[in-house]
C-alpha cells in the first residue's frame, strides 16, 4: 500500500543513487523501507502497552496542577476545555477561577445575563465559544433539569460541543472510554505512528481517531487523554519538540526516523495581510463618549466598541470618519491622533489608529438608542468591550 508522502520525505519510488550510500542516503533508505509498515505500529498491542505505560508513568510525576483537575465535574471540565480550545493554559487559569466564582453551576450560567458572561469572557477572544456555552447551559436546564447529561449523544447535541469536547468531558469527569483528538493529541499521535499524510485530510483524521481510540486503557481513559494532551503541550511541541525529555521517544516513529520536525505534515501557514483601521473617541458631553453595540454577524458581535472603521482601506482618518458617518448616520471630524494599537485578528495584522473626533453637528447624534449610547467613561468599566476597545477605554482614564 502506498501513501502520499509529505514534502520532505523522499519519494520511495525515486531511482536509487548509484554511489555508495552516505549518511543522508542511508537515512533515506531507512525511511523508504519504513514508509509503508511503520504507520501500522499501533496495531501491535505490545507497542500500545509500552507507550501507554511510559506516558502514564511520566504523567504521574509531571502533570501540572491545574484548577480544573482538582474536582473534574462535567461542568468544570466543559468550562476548562472550551476555554483551552483557542487559549494557552497560563491565560485560562485566571479566567477559569473568575468564571466559576461568577457561575458556580450550570444553572447559574444559564440564568446569567449575556452581558455579564461576555464581560467575564472579555480578552479570551473567540466569543462564539461563550455564546454557545450560554445556549448549552440553557438547554441543560430545559432538557436535563440542570444536570449535565451523561450520554455521549446528549453531550454531543449541545451547542459548541464536538466529538473532542464530548470525549474530554465524559472521559475526564466520569472515566468513560472515549478518545480525544485536538491540536496536541493530533501532533502527538501523528509522531508516534510516523504519519506521513497531510493531517488535514479526512483519511488522516480517521486514522488518528482510530489511534486515539486504540490507545485508551480499559480504565483510566480520562487520565490517558489528559496525559497525551499534556505531553503535546509540554514536550511534544509543534516546533523543536523536547524529544530528549520524552517518555515515549524509543517507541516514537518520528523520533526514530528523525522526522519530528516534518510530522505532522503540511499544516498550512497563515498568510498574514496588513490592514489599517481607524477608531474614534467622540466626546459628546464632558467625559461622555460615544459607544456602539456591534451588530450580529460582524466581528465581536454583541460586544461594545468605539466608533471604528474596519471595512477596507481608506486613505486616512478623515476618509474613515466620512465613511463611518455614512454608516452610522452621524457626522464626525477627527481632531487629533490619540494612540496607535497594533494587533492581529485571524489572518490580519491590524494597525489601529485611534483619533479624537468631534461631532460636526452635536444635535444630530442619536445617543439614546439601545445600541448607540453616550456614556460616562467610568461606565465603560462594566461594559463588555473588544480587547482593543478596552485599551482605548483604559487610555481615557490614564490606566
Ligand atoms: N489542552 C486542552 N485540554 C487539555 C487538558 N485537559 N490538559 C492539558 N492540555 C490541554
Amino acid at each position: 500500500m502506498t501513501r502520499p508522502g509529505i514534502s520532505k520525505v523522499p519519494d520511495s519510488t525515486a531511482a536509487f543513487p548509484s554511489e555508495p550510500p552516505g549518511r543522508e542516503s542511508a537515512r533515506e533508505e531507512l525511511i523508504r523501507q519504513e514508509t509503508v509498515h511503520e504507520e501500522f505500529v499501533w496495531h501491535d498491542p505490545r507497542w500500545r502497552g509500552r507507550v501507554r505505560r511510559r506516558l502514564l508513568g511520566w504523567f504521574a510525576t509531571q502533570a501540572r496542577s491545574l484548577p480544573w483537575r482538582d474536582h473534574p465535574t462535567p461542568y468544570h471540565v466543559w468550562v476548562s476545555e472550551i476555554m483551552l480550545q483557542q487559549t494557552q493554559v497560563a491565560t485560562v487559569i485566571d479566567y477559569y477561577h473568575r468564571f466559576l466564582a461568577a457561575f458556580p453551576t450550570v444553572v447559574d450560567l444559564a440564568a446569567a445575563p449575556e452581558e455579564r458572561l461576555m464581560r467575564l469572557w472579555e480578552g479570551l477572544g473567540y466569543y462564539r465559544r461563550a455564546r454557545s456555552m450560554h445556549a448549552a447551559a440553557k438547554l441543560i436546564v430545559e432538557r436535563h433539569d440542570g444536570v449535565f447529561p451523561t450520554t455521549f449523544d446528549q453531550v454531543l447535541a449541545l451547542p459548541g460541543i464536538g466529538r473532542y469536547t464530548a470525549g474530554a468531558i465524559l472521559s475526564i469527569s466520569a472515566d468513560r472510554r472515549y478518545p480525544v483528538l485536538e491540536g496536541n493529541t493530533q501532533r502527538v499521535y501523528s509522531r508516534w505512528i510516523g504519519l506521513r499524510q497531510d493531517v488535514t485530510t479526512a483519511a488522516a483524521k480517521t486514522t488518528l481517531w482510530d489511534v486515539a481510540g486504540a490507545m485508551l486503557p480499559r480504565t483510566g481513559s480520562g487520565r490517558f487523554n489528559q496525559a497525551a494532551m499534556e505531553l503535546g503541550s509540554l514536550v511534544c511541541k509543534p516546533k523543536e519538540p523536547l524529544c530528549h525529555a520524552c517518555p515515549v521517544r524509543n517507541d516514537c516513529q518520528a523520533h526514530r526516523l528523525g522526522l519530528q520536525d516534518e510530522i505532522p505534515g503540511k499544516v498550512t501557514r497563515v498568510e498574514y495581510e496588513s490592514r489599517n483601521e481607524f477608531g474614534f473617541i467622540v466626546p459628546t458631553r464632558e467625559r461622555n463618549v460615544l459607544v456602539q453595540q456591534i451588530p450580529a454577524g460582524q466581528r465581536w458581535a454583541g460586544l461594545w466598541d468605539f466608533p471604528r472603521w474596519t471595512e477596507g482601506d481608506v486613505a486616512d482618518a478623515a476618509a474613515a470618519a466620512k465613511s463611518l458617518s455614512h454608516q452610522w448616520g452621524i457626522a464626525i471630524r477627527p481632531t487629533e491622533k490619540w494612540l496607535t494599537i497594533k494587533h492581529a485578528v485571524t489572518r490580519y495584522r491590524i494597525t489601529l489608529e485611534v483619533h479624537r473626533a468631534k461631532p460636526i453637528d452635536a444635535a444630530t447624534i442619536p445617543t439614546d438608542q439601545p445600541h448607540l449610547q453616550a456614556l460616562p467613561i467610568d461606565r465603560l468599566a462594566n461594559l463588555p468591550l473588544s480587547t482593543t476597545g478596552r485599551k482605548i477605554a483604559r487610555s481615557l482614564v490614564g490606566k
